[in-house]
Order: C-alpha cells, then sequence, then structure tokens
C-alpha cells in the first residue's frame, strides 16, 4: 500500500535566521538553499521579503536558482507584505506565498489590538488577496496552540474555502505538551469541514526542549507538513529539527508508517555548513548530528558494539551521511581530489573560487601534515563568505606572558573604493586577544562589545588549526566573526576584522 508523505518544510533561512547573531550574507543563504534542494526538502522559506531589501534580494535570487523543491516567503496578513512576497517568489517554478496572522486572544488583544472579528475578516482577505498571485498559498495562525480552539477551527475553515492549500498550526511559544497537541491537530481535522481541501502543517518552538516531540505526535495525528530548521535553530530556544523528525520517522517505520522524500545521507552535510555559516556550534551530545551521537565511550558499550552493533545503535551513522573514514588530504594531494571533496562536503563553488582555496589549501597542507574535512570546510567558508573585505591584515605582533602587560600592535590595510591606505595602531589590554581588538578599535574607530568568544581546534593533532567564532554587539545588533589559522591571535584577529566587514557592509546598506 503506497504510504502517506510528511512534507518537509524547511525554514533554516526565515526562521532560522531569526536565531540572535545567526544573519547570513547572500551568497550564505544561497548555498544554504542549493544543500537543502540536494537533501531533498520540499519547501524552502527563503525569507521574510518585506522585511528588508536584502531579504527580498535573497528571496528573489533562492526563487531564480534554486530548483527542485517549492520556494516560499513569508508575508503578514496584508497587501503590501503579500504583493512584495510575490514579487520576490514568482521568479521560482513552484512559487508559495506563505501568510498568517497571530489568532489567540493574548496577541490579537495585546499585539494586534484588534477584535477576533477583524483578524478573521483579515485572514479571510489576506488569503482572497495572495490566490490572485499565486495558487499555492499558506495561511498560518500565529499562537495557534494558546487560540480558543472554536474560533482556531472557524479560521481554519474560512482560509481553506479561499483557496488556502496548507494550513499551519503553529505552537509558536513552544507551551504545549506532546499529546496535547497531538489532540489539538485531532480536534482540527475532527471539526473542520473541508479540512481534506488542504494540508495540516505543524510548526513548532522549542522553549520546553518539546519541539520535536510535539511535531512528531502531530504527524501521528494526522498532519502532513512539518516546518524545521537545520540543527533546530531558530527564534530563542530554536524550532524542531529536521534531522531529528525525519530520522524518527526512519527509525521507528513501523510505528509512524509515513513516507517522505527528504534524502537522509544529507543531513550531516548540511548540519556542518549551516552551523560553519552561522558559526552557531551544535552541541556535541545533540541528537543525530552532534559529534558525540555515533560515539562509544564506555567499555561495556564498546564490547557491545564490536559483538553486534544494534546493542547500542538504533540508526548507523552511513544513514545521517557520516563519512565513515574521514578522508585525509595532505601536500601531495592534486586539484583533482580537492575539489572532489569540496564537492562532496555539499559546497557548490565556481572554478574561480576553487582555484583561489586550492592555492590556499596548498599553503595549509604546508604547515600541517595532515588536511581533514573541517580544514577543509573551514577554507571553503572563508571563500564563500562573500563580505567585501574593507579591512585586511597586513600585520599583527603581540606580546604576552607572565607578569608582562599585553601589548599587540596592528596594521590594517583599509580599501576604498580603488584607494588601499595601510593604518597602523598599538595598544595595551587585558590579555593578547584584548590587547589586539583595542588595537583594532583605534584603527577603524568603532567601538565594538565582544559578547561571545570560543575557540576550537578545526581538527585534531598538534598542529590543528585554530577557529575563532566571536559575536560582538554594535549600535544594538550582534554580529558573528569567525577565523582561522594555525595562530590563534591571528585567527582571532581575523574573526574580529570578518566581523567589522559585516557591520560595514550592513551600515552602508542602511
Ligand atoms: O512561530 C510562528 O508562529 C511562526 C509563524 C510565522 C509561522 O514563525
Ligand atoms: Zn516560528
Amino acid at each position: 500500500m503506497k504510504k502517506d508523505k510528511v512534507l518537509f518544510f524547511d525554514t533554516t533561512l526565515r526562521d532560522g535566521e531569526q536565531s540572535p547573531g545567526a544573519s547570513m550574507n547572500l551568497k550564505e543563504k544561497i548555498q544554504v538553499a542549493h544543500q537543502l534542494a540536494n537533501m531533498g526538502v520540499d519547501i524552502i522559506e527563503a525569507g521574510f521579503p518585506i522585511s528588508s531589501p536584502g531579504d527580498f534580494e535573497s528571496v528573489k535570487s533562492i526563487a531564480q536558482q534554486v530548483k527542485g523543491p517549492i520556494i516560499a516567503g513569508l508575508a503578514r496578513a496584508n497587501e503590501k507584505d503579500i504583493t512584495a512576497c510575490w514579487n520576490s517568489v514568482k521568479y521560482s517554478k513552484k512559487p508559495r506565498i506563505h501568510t498568517f496572522i497571530a489568532t489567540s486572544d493574548l496577541h490579537i488583544e495585546k499585539k494586534l489590538q484588534k477584535t477576533r472579528e477583524q483578524v478573521f475578516d483579515m485572514a479571510v482577505k489576506a488569503v482572497r488577496f495572495a490566490k490572485k498571485y499565486c495558487d499555492d498559498v499558506e495561511f498560518s495562525a500565529e499562537d495557534a496552540s494558546r487560540s480558543d480552539i472554536n474560533y482556531l477551527c472557524s479560521i481554519v475553515e474560512a482560509v481553506i474555502a479561499e483557496g488556502a492549500k496548507t494550513v499551519n498550526i503553529p505552537d509558536t511559544v513552544g507551551y504545549k505538551m506532546p499529546e496535547e497537541f497531538g489532540n489539538l491537530i485531532a480536534t482540527v481535522r475532527k471539526n473542520v469541514p473541508n479540512i481534506d481541501k488542504a494540508i495540516i502543517s505543524v510548526h513548532c518552538h522549542n522553549d520546553l526542549g518539546l519541539a520535536v516531540a510535539n511535531s512528531l505526535a502531530a504527524i501521528a495525528n494526522g498532519a502532513r507538513q512539518v516546518e524545521c530548521t537545520i540543527n533546530g535553530i531558530g527564534e530563542r530556544a530554536g524550532n524542531a529539527a529536521i534531522e531529528e523528525i525525519v530520522m524518527a520517522l526512519k527509525t521507528r517505520e513501523y510505528y509512524f508508517n509515513v513516507g517522505y522524500n527528504l534524502k537522509t545521507s544529507e543531513i550531516y552535510k548540511s548540519s556542518k555548513l549551516v552551523s560553519n555559516i552561522t558559526g552557531i556550534v551544535v552541541q556535541p551530545n545533540k541528537a543525530v548530528v552532534g559529534a558525540n551521537a555515533f560515539a562509544h565511550e564506555s567499555g561495556i558499550h564498546q564490547d557491545g558494539m564490536l559483538k553486534d552493533r544494534n546493542t547500542y545503535e538504533i540508526m548507523c551513522p552511513e544513514a545521517v551521511g557520516v563519512p565513515e573514514s574521514l578522508l585525509v588530504l595532505g601536500k601531495h594531494s592534486g586539484r583533482h581530489a580537492f575539489t572532489r571533496r569540496i564537492k562532496d562536503l555539499g559546497y557548490t563553488l565556481d572554478s574561480s573560487i576553487q582555484e583561489t582555496l586550492f592555492e590556499k589549501f596548498k599553503i595549509l597542507a604546508d604547515k600541517k601534515k595532515c588536511v581533514f574535512d573541517d580544514d577543509i570546510i573551514a577554507l571553503a567558508e572563508e571563500g564563500i563568505s562573500g563580505v567585501k573585505e574593507t579591512y585586511s591584515i597586513d600585520y599583527v605582533n603581540v606580546t604576552s606572558g607572565v607578569n608582562v602587560i599585553p601589548t599587540a600592535t596592528v596594521r590594517l590595510k583599509k580599501t576604498n573604493k580603488a584607494k588601499i591606505e595601510t593604518v597602523q595602531e598599538a595598544s595595551c589590554g587585558t590579555g593578547p586577544v584584548d590587547a589586539i581588538y583595542q588595537a583594532i578599535d583605534k584603527i577603524t574607530k568603532m567601538k565594538l562589545e565582544l559578547v561571545d568568544y570560543s575557540l576550537r581546534a578545526v581538527s585534531g593533532g598538534e598542529d590543528a588549526q585554530g577557529e575563532v567564532n566571536i559575536k560582538v554587539k554594535y549600535k544594538g545588533s550582534v554580529y558573528t566573526g569567525k577565523g582561522t589559522s594555525t595562530d590563534i591571535t591571528e585567527a582571532s584577529a581575523k574573526a574580529y576584522i570578518h566581523a567589522i566587514n559585516k557591520i560595514v557592509v550592513m551600515q552602508k546598506g542602511k
């Protein structure tokens, strides 16, 4: 018998990008969208077009370039939002307008300052207006899980009557328990007379750590679209993690008895790509994609595994695309092996960028005996970041030690149109990194607040590269920066400059 399919609606580029500090630039978004298409997601929510000219452009570019999935854009329930949404998604062969309005009394009264009747009217009119542009319209009842059930059902019925093909029931604040949320979906199915004309979708947030459990409870009760993100990133505690939902459907096939189009073997690549681009590190014990998800440490477990993998492994690493043996490249590896590896790691780069990366790879391979996948990912990230380099490092010297005041001298190149000038400053600090950052602040005349700094070894070995991820605050907004080098002071300086270059681009845009 043919199984019912669950559609995967990925919102990494919209709700995921709303995670503090996760903003991605155009090239990065396109890169992620291509990988989502490779992974076989059914719908990509590419952004919220009215929210900024940058978002509009990225939704438009993804609609133009990414083939396969439906490309959706988000729009509030008003004509201006919906028109902007259409003007960006219309370039896709399969466009979707996703319009939403809150339906809980709390949101209606406090946030929207409207009445239930007004919201009902706005929802109906929004879907009617969107249908003039596009056949594929999705309606979301924001905060549905805290809405009056009869009111929610009446709105769902009305928007389906207007032609909404998907009706989304979000648990916007991650409030529901799985049993309650499952029952809510069952009630919508039972009480909305025309529900067979639409697909029920769910969109669960993770405030109580239940986003995946609630999405699965919804599937068990008839939802056939789940909205989720790679690594579960998203507003506040995040959204349901796509990799956890699909692996539950795969591992417990007979429990759920549903099909899906997602290629689970692409999960690892997608997870790495999103984590590297956003700088949001995946916790080691995270289900499915954490570094320890398939590691067996205790003797008893290792013994069991050697006798039969099923003793302690309910899914195998290959199923999610964890490379069986991480291929190691070195200074004798050629261009072919390098470009092949880049592709296997999920990057689609044009040949000029590949060539530049190959040169950088050769320099790195001279410094390090073995170049691991993570080293290559770090190189690729630098290559695709596409942030215009207003500032670049020319020289850094830092002295520090016991009973020494940490002091740094930094020289930066500043490119302004065709003009390049070199500026040098020195500064003391509480430590070597602080001294470098203060010297850079003097040069750029921008005072940034460092809110997060993390350093990790990109790969194993004494000659490993250090990767520095930072978050800085400037004029109320948070920006991320990343730098890699075999020298950690250089990596720290690179990360700071990376964040500054992003700020310069954003400030110019404003
Ligand atoms: O969390 C939410 O309710 C949303 C809607 C816009 C779908 O993100
Ligand atoms: Zn959301």
